[in-house]
Parts: C-alpha cells; sequence; structure tokens
C-alpha cells in the first residue's frame, strides 16, 4: 500500500501488537482536523472538528477495532463478537472480513441506525437482534465471550482504547499542540476515557504544552454520568449513545475530573439543531450522536462555562449517510419535473 498506512503502522511506538503479527488494517486513521468557521464565530473561540465519519467504515471505531482484530489474528481466533449501537458492529464486521475470521453481532433490535445495519450485513456478520437494550446486549456478548472461543471486540477489550488514542495524537500533531477544550458525544465512555488518555501521554512526554478540559455530552434521556448513576431505560434520536450503564464509567469520570473537565446533558432537540447546522453551514454530514459535541459546545457557550478566546475541538464521531431515516425527515418535499429545461427554470425560480 501507499501513503498512509493506517494507526498501528504511523503509531508503532505507541500502538503495541503482538511480535510478528500481521496488522489488520483498513488505513484508518489520520481523519481531517477542519476549521469551524461559522462555530467559531457563535461561541467566540478558534473551533476545528475532527472528522471521524471519514474513516473506513464511517466511525472513529475502527482507530480500536485494527488493534483489536490485529491481536485476535494473532491469538489464533476465528471469530469475535461484540455488542453495539451500530458503529462497532459496523466496524468489527469490516475488520472480520478483511481478517478472514468471522463476526456476530448483538445489537439492540429496532434501535440501531439503517447504514450500519446495511454495513453489517454487507460484511457478512452473524446478526443478532436482541429484544432489550445495548447494556443488555453487552452482557450478553461478555457472556459468550467469557465461555466460548470468540474474542470480545467491545471497548471492554483494553486494546481497543489504546488505537482509540491516536485520534488525540493525531490533534496533538496538527495544532502543534493540544487544544484547550475538548468536546465528545459520550455512550459507553470508551472514547472520553482514550482521548484523555492519548494526551496525558504526550503531555508527559512534552509533545504538548497543555491538556484540554474534556467536556462530556450525553442525551438528555441517556446521561447517566451527568445524573451520576445508571439510567435503566435510556431512550434518544442519538442512537449510538443510547446507554445506560457505561462500561467505562471510571474513565470517564477520571477524565473529567483531571481535565478539570464537565459533564453535561443536551436534548434530543438541541443535538438535531447542531446535526442540521453542522450539515447546513460547516458542510459537515454526521450522525446526530455525533451533534451532541456540538451541541454541548453551543449550550456551555451560552451558559457561559466555555471561556472565549479557546481552542476547541470537537469530535465528530460518525458519518451522517449511517442515519439516512433522520436526515430525510427533515426533506421538504421534491419536485417531479419533465425532462424540459423550461420545467427546470420555472422551478427554480429563473424566470
Ligand atoms: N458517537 C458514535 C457515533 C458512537 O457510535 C458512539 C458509540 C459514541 C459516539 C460514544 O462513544 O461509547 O466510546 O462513549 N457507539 C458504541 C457502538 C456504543 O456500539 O457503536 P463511547
Amino acid at each position: 500500500g501507499q501513503g498512509w498506512p493506517g494507526i498501528v503502522e504511523a503509531y508503532r511506538d505507541r500502538v503495541a501488537v503482538p511480535e510478528g503479527a500481521e496488522v489488520v488494517t483498513l488505513q484508518e486513521g489520520n481523519t481531517p482536523l477542519v476549521f469551524a468557521p461559522y462555530l467559531s464565530e457563535l461561541t467566540g473561540c478558534e473551533v476545528h472538528v475532527k472528522v471521524e465519519g471519514a474513516n473506513p467504515t464511517g466511525s472513529f471505531k475502527d482507530r480500536g477495532m485494527t488493534v483489536a482484530m490485529t491481536h485476535a489474528r494473532a491469538a489464533g481466533m476465528r471469530a469475535v463478537i461484540c455488542a453495539s449501537t451500530g458503529n462497532t458492529s459496523a466496524s468489527a464486521a469490516a475488520y472480520a472480513a478483511r481478517a478472514g475470521m468471522g463476526s456476530a453481532v448483538l445489537v439492540p433490535e429496532g434501535k440501531i441506525a439503517m447504514g450500519k445495519l446495511a454495513q453489517a450485513v454487507a460484511h457478512g456478520a452473524r446478526i443478532l437482534q436482541v429484544r432489550g437494550s445495548f447494556d443488555d446486549c453487552l452482557e450478553l456478548a461478555r457472556k459468550t465471550a467469557a465461555a466460548y472461543p470468540v474474542t470480545l471486540v467491545n471497548s471492554v477489550n483494553p486494546v481497543r482504547l489504546i488505537g482509540q488514542k491516536t485520534a488525540a495524537f493525531e490533534i496533538c500533531d496538527a495544532l502543534g499542540t493540544a487544544p484547550d477544550v475538548h468536546c465528545l458525544p459520550v455512550g459507553n465512555a470508551g472514547n472520553i476515557t482514550a482521548y484523555w488518555a492519548g494526551y496525558s501521554d504526550y503531555l508527559a512526554e512534552g509533545r504538548s504544552d497543555r491538556a484540554p478540559a474534556m467536556f462530556g455530552f450525553q442525551a438528555e434521556g441517556a446521561a447517566p454520568l451527568v445524573r451520576g448513576e445508571p439510567v435503566s431505560d435510556p431512550e434518544t434520536v442519538a442512537t449510538a449513545i443510547r446507554v445506560g450503564s457505561p462500561a467505562s464509567w471510571n474513565g470517564a469520570v477520571t477524565a473529567r475530573a483531571e481535565s478539570g473537565g464537565l459533564f453535561s446533558a443536551v436534548s434530543d432537540e438541541r443535538i438535531l439543531r447542531a446535526y442540521r447546522l453542522l450539515a447546513s453551514r460547516e458542510g459537515i454530514f454526521v450522525e446526530p450522536a455525533s451533534a451532541a459535541s456540538v451541541a454541548g459546545l453551543l449550550a456551555t457557550s451560552e451558559e457561559g462555562r466555555l471561556p472565549v478566546g479557546s481552542t476547541v475541538v470537537c469530535t465528530v464521531t460518525g458519518h451522517g449517510l449511517k442515519d439516512p431515516d433522520t436526515a430525510l425527515a427533515d426533506m421538504a418535499e421534491v419536485r417531479s419535473l419533465p425532462v424540459d429545461p423550461e420545467a427546470v427554470a420555472t422551478a427554480l425560480e429563473l424566470v
């Protein structure tokens, strides 16, 4: 291959894989860090958006999956299993296909976006739709992996989070140091844990002169970290972060405390407003869960909790194409026309 080799090769000294292992990669990582002029104007900050939808399967999960799958194959495993709100399953299915391994995915029935289900189907995963929540699925996946020869590739597998640290490295490498504030959507809380570990590594090694305050945002109907206790029936339009009992609870709490950050809840209405704003004003199409980071940015700015003049990075975690139903729900009536230039001109009010 040519160009960017994927996160394991690019960060060899930081992302360990077993001696002699052949890396399972789709050349994930090296995603754009895009300056956001409109968000900067609204907040009085310098806002950049880390576009993780640009990864091979359209979400940040690929950074961890390349590492987890490399370990699993090197250990001689034939199959992997995961629970997912959709993106982990899409990534696991793709990387398993690449590795020549099998995959089984447990998803909450009726609660995952269509694009993600399509990916799991296309990559040949065994898809099990569970009549329960993501939290139920994770418990089932853990029990299955404990009893049978399949590797669990959820972020409770620690090598996943080592791979996900590389997003923080890329941001520091691009900006020359860490931002002042980093905004993330939080579901199972692996990603905020991984980012904080990545920023901490760079700070300790003098590769950056600061570490950001970590701002973690949850959907109002699925905000266990904000409430301080698990939520038994989480609900939100942002299905990717519909998680009631985050596996990396302690990691998230440590990230917030050590960084001087915050957790806050954003309503579905605010999430959808940020979702539309990102697409219509910044040209960046993300899935609803990803827009929680930007909804939170705008809310904390309005509340005066975001120091003006800060350098801010918002991670947008997954591509908008993952969830076409949410986008199409906003669609105005679309005109039907004959093959006629005059009809086009009339429809566009050019005459
Ligand atoms: N954004 C998206 C698009 C996600 O898919 C997820 C998690 C998150 C944010 C939250 O990240 O869990 O590390 O706090 N999705 C998991 C999944 C739960 O199964 O795909 P987190």
